[in-house]
């Protein structure tokens, strides 16, 4: 497998950046994770428009130079991985790049950002999308730039371990009593016929799959609410599911132990799902 870092494609076991890397001293970067299908980016221009926000965000500036060239990167990936066919992912990741010596300032003059991007095969999870899913509820500790898509991922990594421990599929954050995300999807309740979720604030990614759905709600005319569930409603909810760009939409059935609704997938996910595997499927 290749990968890429700043200007070349080089086998993954020979991929090094520097140990002064602000990635690897700060977590001072910003990822994204796009879904290829029979070599189809799916909805590339709004993860990479996501992208820019994450680097304004964080004051990192890329060369215009390699700004437009992460697309066609990504694309020379799939190409070389041999992944044009069936589905795969990329990763990109962007820091702000490596400086001595490590100071908590943004380094000044600026340097160059590190471009990593890499690829691999994906398979959906089709038997979780048919069954459902099993979750944890857990504390959502993560900080208040929950919006931008940065590398610190530790509070998500620990919120997913505890599930993995605990046998289930994947956890529901809680913060202030409010349900926010799954570790790494967002979550929609359904009650009485009506969509929820949070709304698009510092205290959630605004998930590129979540706005493929509210947009599949708005065609299904589904009505829908921009308020978060509260965790004294969760076993009120008809449904609950997951939605990201490696989760796809995936019904939660159980969390701690309890049933939602049937404990069986809904009939909107159902809906939902449908339309979003034409989406994937470029139809
Ligand atoms: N995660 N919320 C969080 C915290 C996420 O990490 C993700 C995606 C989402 C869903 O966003 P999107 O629909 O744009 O994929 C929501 C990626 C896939 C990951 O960390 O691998």
């Amino acid at each position: 497998m290749q990968v890429y870092i700043n200007g070349s494609f080089i086998p993954r076991e020979e991929a090094m950046i520097s140990a002064a890397d602000r990635g690897f001293l700060f977590g001072d970067g910003i990822y994204e994770v796009i879904r290829v299908v029979e070599d189809r980016f799916v909805l590339a221009d709004e993860h990479l428009a996501r992208m820019d926000e994450g680097l304004r965000g964080l004051s990192i500036q890329l060369s215009s130079e390699i700004r437009n060239e992460i697309l066609n990167i990504a694309k020379e990936l799939i190409q070389r991985n041999d992944l044009t066919q069936g589905q795969a992912s990329v990763y990109i990741q962007i820091t702000r790049g490596a400086a001595w010596p490590r100071t908590h300032t943004y380094p000044d003059p600026k340097v160059q950002p590190t471009v990593y991007l890499s690829a691999a095969s994906f398979k959906p999870h089709t038997g979780l999308h048919e069954r459902g899913v099993d979750a944890i509820t857990v504390p959502d500790v993560r900080w208040a730039r929950c919006n931008l898509k940065t590398v610190n991922l530790l509070p998500n990594s620990m919120a997913k371990q505890r599930a993995a421990e605990a046998g289930v599929n994947s956890a529901v954050m809680i913060r202030d009593g409010v349900i926010t995300e799954s570790p790494n999807a967002n979550i929609f309740g359904v009650k009485g016929g009506v969509l929820r979720t949070y709304p698009a604030t510092n205290y959630i990614l605004n998930g590129i799959t979540r706005q493929a759905v509210l947009k599949i709600a708005d065609e299904l005319t589904i009505p829908v609410k921009l308020e978060p569930v509260n965790e004294s409603e969760l076993f009120e909810l008809d449904e609950l599911f997951f939605t990201g760009t490696t989760t796809d939409i995936q019904p939660v059935v159980n969390i701690d132990g309890k049933k939602i609704g049937s404990g069986k997938p809904g009939e909107i996910c159902r809906m939902i799902q449908k339309r979003y595997d034409n989406l994937l499927a470029g139809r």
